[in-house]
């Protein structure tokens, strides 16, 4: 979900659906907002996309210049008008807008509810209001009905909520992002920077605990007692324009094909072909020296990126693991020698933060592998390596997964030059030479790919499947998982050698097999998908071989790079495939159904 307020601002109702809209890749499954107008607190929300809320209330949005809004991805209770937020209290006077999960949720429903308080929604959001009225009514002014209220709750939250006839927002934060943005007199409060981006650069990263009062052209940031705490205010480099669509039909492609610049910034800096070394700004040459042990933590796309990095390290001989942040059991028998790295795009996905807490509760040393400056997990691990991909807000990570994929390779170099007993590369000058030139064969794909005609052929086929040895697995899991996202078609991703040992069942002919050769291991991908092909599958290959793809039925052709990097080139042609057939299938592609960019609960 996504929260936005915001005081001072001379059109409050511009202010905050400008903001939905750039939040809109939180959540997009309902969606509203409450504005203080004159004395009246006026709440408009509904189920479905912010445009519908727009174009439903266009007539009779109010004017004000103070307001909170959300955008909503469904925890409890369905998408509905009633689940939608703002929540409001049985009066009308208190309007509440939250991102994260109350645990207790249904213990303080049930006290309120005791106390004569009806509910109206499904939800964990509403026993909020009811609390602060609660308190209200108990005869406490809003600030400390607000604070009363806010210590009542368990779990997650970032909340900003508001009082008729009061120019005031009040916020708190625990567990889920919230962030200040100031210019000159008008504030912001948003659950990322690109909510507000277009009116400053100017915020204030809050931590777990704050309590924010915002009013009158002035912010007091406290604890939830009332003590004052200061907090530095940061300026981001992020660029307004890089955040719109730059004239593309959606962000998707936009990103797929801003991947050059991209990753020329990810590798800028850190890599010297003729020392031939690898710099990474905040670790100097020997900090890896006591490490014994990687263990990866991640979710979803970031996840495949992990397993990429698990790999080259593993052929490098360092042990090394990869768990879904989810699945983390939070066990780490040597912590003095092991090396968390949680790998997130956003910094904020819940799974992840709370394997990353679970790491260090454990003891080990934590390292951040993310595209957000000032994210929680950014601010909560011990250190941190920025992917520098700039903003992504199609859903579907896309440039995010390439960055990060090439952060971890770096730092997988770092890890096998000074982890005792793992293999050094021979051939590094090559290798860090091939990577200096990945962002100009990612252009060449771009330039010459034929995904686009493919997809045409293929759009009708009902279950497509991808597969990949070594390093290109985790790509063809990248590939299936981008596919089913964007398109609805089933697809899925396999080890190249599991592919006869149960999914085969599944080819039917005219199945599509996208099958991803790296130079390298192309026996065993060959041989499996020339049994798919004996029994109809029609093999789609992704490979710089003519030779390799003399037997195949279709052929995604790449630049030749070297066998570590290849998955990278490859991905970008699996990126063009998902997005032109959900194109054809006539998807909303920036904002499937169901999904949220960031998940910031468990
Ligand atoms: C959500 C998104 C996925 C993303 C995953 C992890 O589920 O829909 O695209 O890969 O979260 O996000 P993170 O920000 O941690 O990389």
């Amino acid at each position: 979900c996504g929260i936005i307020a915001c005081v001072g601002s001379s059109n409050a109702v511009d202010t905050v659906l400008t903001g939905l809209k750039n939040l809109e890749y939180r959540g997009y499954d309902s969606a509203g907002l409450a504005i203080q107008n004159g004395s009246n607190l006026v709440v408009r929300k509904r189920a479905g996309k912010i445009s519908d809320l727009t174009d439903g209330f266009a007539q009779e949005l109010p004017q004000g210049v103070l307001g909170i809004g959300h955008t909503r991805w469904s925890t409890h209770g369905p998408p509905t008008d009633e689940n939608a937020h703002p929540h409001t209290s049985a009066s009308g006077t208190v309007a509440v807008v939250h991102n994260g999960v109350i645990s207790n949720y249904e213990a303080l429903r049930t006290e309120l509810e005791g106390l004569g308080y009806a509910f109206e929604s499904d939800t964990d959001t509403e026993v909020v209001p009811h609390l602060i009225e609660h308190y209200l009514e108990d005869g406490l002014d809003s600030d400390a009905a607000f604070r009363e209220a806010i210590d009542r709750l368990e779990g997650s939250y970032a909340i900003a909520a508001m009082v008729e006839g009061e120019e005031t927002v009040r916020a708190a934060r625990q567990g889920s992002p919230l962030v200040v943005g100031i210019h000159d007199d008008a504030y912001y409060l948003a659950s990322d920077v690109p909510a507000f981006l277009e009116y400053t650069d100017e915020v204030i990263y809050l931590e777990d605990g704050d309590v924010v009062t915002v009013e009158d052209g002035s912010l007091s940031i406290t604890d939830l007692a009332g003590e004052p705490i200061s907090r530095e205010t940061d300026v981001v480099d992020w660029d307004p324009e890089e955040t719109g669509k730059g004239g593309y039909d959606h962000y998707m492609l936009k990103e797929i094909e801003s991947q050059p610049e991209s990753l020329s910034n990810t590798i800028r800096g850190r890599i010297d072909p003729d020392e031939p070394a690898v710099h990474l700004e905040d670790f100097p040459r020997g900090c890896f020296e006591d490490v014994t042990e990687v263990h990866f933590v991640a979710c979803g796309t970031s996840y495949h990126a992990a397993l990429y990095g698990a790999r080259l390290l593993e052929e490098a001989n360092v042990s090394v693991r990869a768990s879904r942040a989810s699945e983390f059991s939070g066990r780490i028998p040597n912590p003095d020698g092991t090396l968390v790295v949680p790998v997130t795009q956003s910094g904020e996905t819940a799974d992840t933060l709370g394997a990353l807490r679970a790491a260090r509760e454990a003891g080990a040393r934590t390292l951040a592998v993310t595209n957000v400056i000032g994210s929680t997990i950014a601010r909560e691990a011990d250190e941190v390596l920025y992917i520098r991909a700039g903003p992504e807000i199609g859903v579907a990570a896309t440039k995010t997964f390439s960055s990060q994929v090439v952060t971890l390779v770096l730092l997988a170099e770092r890890l096998r030059e000074e982890v005792e007993g793992a293999i050094a590369r021979e051939d590094r000058r090559e290798f860090l030479e091939a990577l200096s030139v990945l962002p100009d064969q990612i252009e060449e794909v771009i330039r010459t790919s034929r995904a686009e005609a493919l997809s045409e052929k293929y759009d009708d086929r009902g279950a497509y499947f991808f597969i990949g040895h070594a390093l290109q697995h985790p790509v063809a899991l990248e590939g299936a998982l981008k596919f089913k996202e964007i398109t609805y078609e089933h697809a899925e991703g396999f080890a190249s050698g599991e592919l006869k040992h149960g999914p085969l069942a599944l080819v039917t002919p005219g199945t599509p097999i996208f099958a991803l050769f790296d130079g390298k291991h192309d026996e065993k991908t060959h041989t499996n998908a020339k049994e798919a092909q004996a029994r109809g599958a029609e093999i789609v290959a992704v490979t710089s071989s003519e030779r390799t793809a003399s037997f195949a039925d279709d052929v995604l052709a790449i630049p030749d790079t070297h066998p570590d990097l290849v998955g990278l080139l490859a991905n970008v042609q699996l990126q063009f495939v998902s997005y032109y057939t959900a194109r054809l299938l006539g998807r909303p592609i920036d904002k499937p159904r169901n999904l949220a960019k960031s998940v910031t609960v468990e």
